[in-house]
């Protein structure tokens, strides 16, 4: 196990009926709240009526910024930093999913910072400060809601990087399972796809003795891989929305990666794949996984064998460390499949025309991957083969 230190300061606030605490959370922190929400999902299902009602009951100013995209854009962050400066917002209140978070974080961020927020996402900058931060999660998927990450799309430059800071933790965050109710088929997926992807990326690590570490995340694994088909086949069941919602603040609240390293590889290449064509981050991870994995195969074949035999169900008998891994990757990407997530590129009308500009966008920071390094040239194979 590496050492460590945990700090995770998220206060969260989880379960049914929890929404009826969103007015005592605010008061404690706002006299003026930002209400950030996405593309209007909130508005079909009532829970911008409820939000409301609560924002009154706070006695609370309210500012609105409408219209996060699912992938969201600096140019909504920049609108909002200018709100909260020309406002005097003392909170900023996210409801929706993992990018609706994810620009509020940026937005809370920016809020405090005296430059241009993309210097800070470009890690040339340090954030000096954060106005505090409210979520109302409307979509099990990123973990966003329990950790720093936020990801930002500059569709100027075609660039989507992940960044985050000890600033931009939300301060609390309310998951009821009935808000996730609405969310249709498809999103649902990708919700499992992605909080499956956050783990996977952590299982494959260099660290040893990790036991407790493993053991957590295959019971989550195993859990979403259990009740995602069933809640597939009932989407209006609160006890397995609920369940995954869960599963999905764990896969990725940084608990599962205390004393290791994860790989973080795929997410990498995903982030290009969708600065490029606007595509759904777990669709494009479902398509892209098993052929990091694969690609991967002689380095630590030990972490393969382990997830193929303790959570795909592979029986090693008689077969070779890499016959149990290789089987191992194609049970995962038939579960993805069963499941309706893709599993080719050209799913998403994606062909070979911008592969160099992806394998670029990829790589321009150098080589990454904690669990094997890969470069433009990996990345160009990777995608190709993904095709
Ligand atoms: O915009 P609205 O109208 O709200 O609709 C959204 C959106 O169209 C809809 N939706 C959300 N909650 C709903 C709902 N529809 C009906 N009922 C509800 N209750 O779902 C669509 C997708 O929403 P989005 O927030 O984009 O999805 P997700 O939560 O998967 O977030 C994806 C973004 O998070 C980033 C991804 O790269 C992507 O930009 N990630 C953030 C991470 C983090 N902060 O830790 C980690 C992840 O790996 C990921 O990279
Ligand atoms: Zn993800």
């Amino acid at each position: 196990m590496n050492p460590f230190v945990f700090h995770n300061p998220t206060k969260l606030i989880f379960g049914k009926g929890q929404n009826e605490q969103l007015a005592d959370q605010v008061k404690q922190y706002a006299k003026h709240v930002l209400l950030v929400y996405g593309g209007g999902s909130i508005k079909k299902n009532g829970l911008y009526d409820f939000v409301l009602t609560q924002l009154k009951e706070a006695g609370v100013k309210i500012t609105e910024l409408a219209g996060v995209e699912p992938n969201p854009r600096l140019t909504t962050v920049h609108k909002g930093i200018q709100l909260c400066k020309e406002e005097e917002i003392d909170l900023v209140l996210a409801v929706g999913g993992g990018s609706v978070i994810d620009a509020s974080k940026a937005i809370a961020v920016g809020a405090k910072f005296d430059g241009d927020i993309w210097d800070i996402i470009k890690k040339k900058q340090q954030p000096t400060g954060a106005l505090p931060l409210g979520t109302v999660l409307t979509l099990a998927a990123t973990g966003s809601e329990m950790n720093a990450g936020s990801v930002i799309t500059n569709w100027e430059t075609n660039e989507k990087l992940g960044w985050g800071s000890p600033f931009s933790f939300p301060t609390f965050s309310i998951l009821d399972p009935a808000n996730t109710v609405s969310v249709p088929r498809d999103q649902t997926v990708y919700g499992i796809v992605d909080m499956m992807s956050h783990v996977i990326e952590a299982y494959f690590h260099k660290s040893e003795n990790t036991e407790l570490q493993d053991r957590m995340m295959e019971s989550i694994l195993l859990t979403v891989m259990e009740a995602g088909p069933k809640l597939l086949d009932d989407l209006e069941n609160e006890d397995l929305r609920e369940t995954i919602l869960y599963c999905g603040t764990m896969a990725l609240n940084g608990v599962t990666q205390m004393g290791l390293h994860g790989d973080w590889a795929t997410h990498n290449i995903e982030h290009a794949v969708s600065a490029v064509y606007d595509i759904p981050h777990a669709g494009g991870l479902a398509i892209l996984f098993p052929h990091t994995l694969r690609y991967a195969l002689d380095e630590k074949i030990s972490r393969h064998v382990k997830l193929a035999t303790r959570v795909l169900g592979v029986d090693p008998t008689g077969k070779s460390d890499k016959e149990v891994a290789l089987e191992g990757i194609e049970k995962l990407s038939a579960f993805w499949t069963s499941l309706g997530a893709p599993n080719r590129l050209v799913d998403y009308d994606i062909d070979n025309s911008q592969i160099d500009r992806m394998a670029e966008l990829a790589s321009n920071r150098g080589p990454f991957g904690n669990f094997k390094k890969l470069d433009e040239a990996d990345v160009r194979e990777i995608l190709k083969a993904a095709l």
